[in-house]
């Protein structure tokens, strides 16, 4: 657990990064396995703001990659502020789990089954930020009666469950009109993308008016993390 966010720091006090503020969250789904701890803290070193943890179930996706064991593993390693993203089919069963584990922010699914109201205010209940991810096919209009309850909005563009796909640029339209509406409503939470970030795809990103970027494969295997982590910081 961390205590809000990345280092924006005025006269010794850290800052929570806002919307308007550029966050890189590495995943460590691309990470050696055999050294979580080592690897976070490389990335740490390397520049990530957050860690972005990759959870599945094997039912909500295709894949299972780990629970909350590594989630507090990470959490010991290092105080870097933890996005835990619950790509699983009851998030509310399972919730108090990954709370305890240390996430800072912890982001469920509007597609999976549980009263999604009700999650997020746990969430916001156990004083950690609270992320409503939706699939690249999902509308955004399933999203829409929540968003004075979240602290983030993750917008997928890939299809969840693998690191290494094709970022899918037809999401682009979704983050804009995602963005249009939180100024409409006055409202202020990060919008993250997550799936096939990378030097070409952060731009449209930034642009389309995203601001937390997950990148897996380009950071945790590039020949430089510091370069990669730069390079997608600068858009
Ligand atoms: C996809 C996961 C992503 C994944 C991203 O299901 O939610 O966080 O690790 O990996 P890259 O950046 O390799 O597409
Ligand atoms: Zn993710």
């Amino acid at each position: 657990m961390h205590g809000g966010g990345i280092g924006f720091g005025i006269g010794g006090v850290m800052l929570k990064p806002s919307f308007r503020d550029r966050v890189i969250a590495p995943s460590l789904l691309a990470a050696d396995f055999s050294r979580i701890g080592e690897e976070a803290k490389r990335a740490v070193r390397s520049g990530a703001d957050w860690m972005h943890l990759d959870v599945m179930d094997g039912h909500f996706v295709e894949n299972i990659s780990f629970g909350p064991a590594v989630v507090e593993t990470v959490n010991q390693a290092s105080d870097v502020f933890l996005d835990v993203h619950l790509m699983i089919s009851r998030p509310d069963h399972y919730l108090q789990r990954f709370i305890d584990a240390g996430s800072d922010l912890i982001t469920v699914h509007v597609e999976a089954p549980h009263d999604v109201s009700e999650t997020l205010g746990r969430i916001r209940s156990a004083g950690l930020q609270a992320g409503l991810a939706l699939n690249p096919a999902t509308p955004l209009d399933e999203v829409l009666p929540y968003l004075n309850q979240i602290d983030l909005l993750l917008c997928m563009t890939v299809v969840p469950g693998f690191g290494g796909q094709a970022f899918m640029p037809e999401v682009l339209e979704k983050i804009a009109a995602a963005a249009a509406i939180r100024q409409q409503r006055g409202l202020s939470f990060h919008i993250e993308v997550d799936g096939g970030i990378a030097a070409k795809s952060a731009p449209l990103c930034y642009a389309a008016g995203a601001n937390v970027m997950v990148a897996g494969s380009s950071t945790f295997r590039a020949p430089d993390m510091a370069a990669a982590i730069a390079t997608i910081r600068r858009g």
